[in-house]
């Protein structure tokens, strides 16, 4: 059985996919979660579910609004610091998605702004509510690094985060940070990467999770890794 925790997470983008389903399993066993997303409806949804098991805040709100970011730091406070911190919150940017010569400019620095700068915005806003040992979890993408027809928004935003990942590891070795990808899942941003077809063949975020669960939980050192192979590399 596994032991009920008393540790703290803060998951961005918590109302439904990846998020979600981490969220799930945390408070399952026991942490206490602090969950953002922008729809309140579809956030409080979560919340109310969620709160059947744990201790859970929901704060509406955009990661990328400095206000809201103050507004997460406050309650991370108020809750006794933090044991995790997700930075799940996401966007794919235009359905289908342009290829880089036609990409709209505004489109993409908001997708920069989404994807690369509001994680590190967050990090430093928490900082001082990090516990020692705690984690940060920046969620990645294999288009982060492989350069993918349609994907040059998207995953150059997300190759800045790898990178603003790794710099922070060096630069921080006190701190554990990882950054992972999750695979390819059946959410909302992925039906969105692939408008019209059928994506029922790809597995569902909770098969990413035990993944993170490892990363969040186990005593890995920071660096990148892929949500789904760590869980074959430990089964052996
Ligand atoms: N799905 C895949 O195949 C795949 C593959 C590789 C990596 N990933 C990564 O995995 C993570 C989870 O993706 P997913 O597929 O679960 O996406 P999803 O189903 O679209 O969920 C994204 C979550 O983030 C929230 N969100 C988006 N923008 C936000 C903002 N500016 N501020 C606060 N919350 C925001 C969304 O709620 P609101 O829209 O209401 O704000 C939602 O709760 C992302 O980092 C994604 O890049 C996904």
């Amino acid at each position: 059985m596994t032991e009920r925790s008393s540790r703290t997470a803060l998951i961005t983008g918590a109302s439904r996919g990846l998020g979600l389903a981490l969220a799930r399993r945390l408070a399952g066993e026991g942490w206490s979660l602090l969950i953002d997303a922008r729809g309140a409806e579809a956030l409080e949804a979560a919340r109310a579910e969620l709160a059947k098991l744990s201790r859970v805040i929901a704060i509406p709100g955009d990661v990328t609004d400095e206000e809201h970011r103050r507004a997460l730091e406050r309650a991370a406070h108020e809750a006794g610091g933090l044991d995790a911190l997700v930075n799940n919150a996401s966007i794919l940017g235009p359905s289908p998605q342009p290829q880089l010569l036609d990409y709209p400019l505004d489109t993409l620095e908001e997708v920069y702004r989404v994807n690369a700068i509001a994680p590190l915005a967050l990090i430093q806003a928490v900082r001082r509510q990090l516990k020692p040992g705690a984690r940060i979890l920046n969620v990645t993408s294999d288009a982060g690094v492989e350069p993918y027809e349609g994907w040059g928004g998207y995953g150059s935003s997300k190759a800045a985060l790898e990178q603003l990942s790794a710099i922070l590891a060096a630069e921080n070795p006190s701190l554990r940070v990882y950054w992972v990808d999750p695979g390819d899942m059946r959410t909302q941003m992925h039906q969105e990467a692939f408008p019209g077809e059928d994506i029922s063949d790809r597995p569902l975020p909770e098969e990413s999770v035990p993944g993170l669960l490892e990363l969040l939980t186990g005593d890995l050192p920071g660096g990148r890794y892929e949500a789904r192979a760590l869980l074959r590399t430990n089964k052996g």
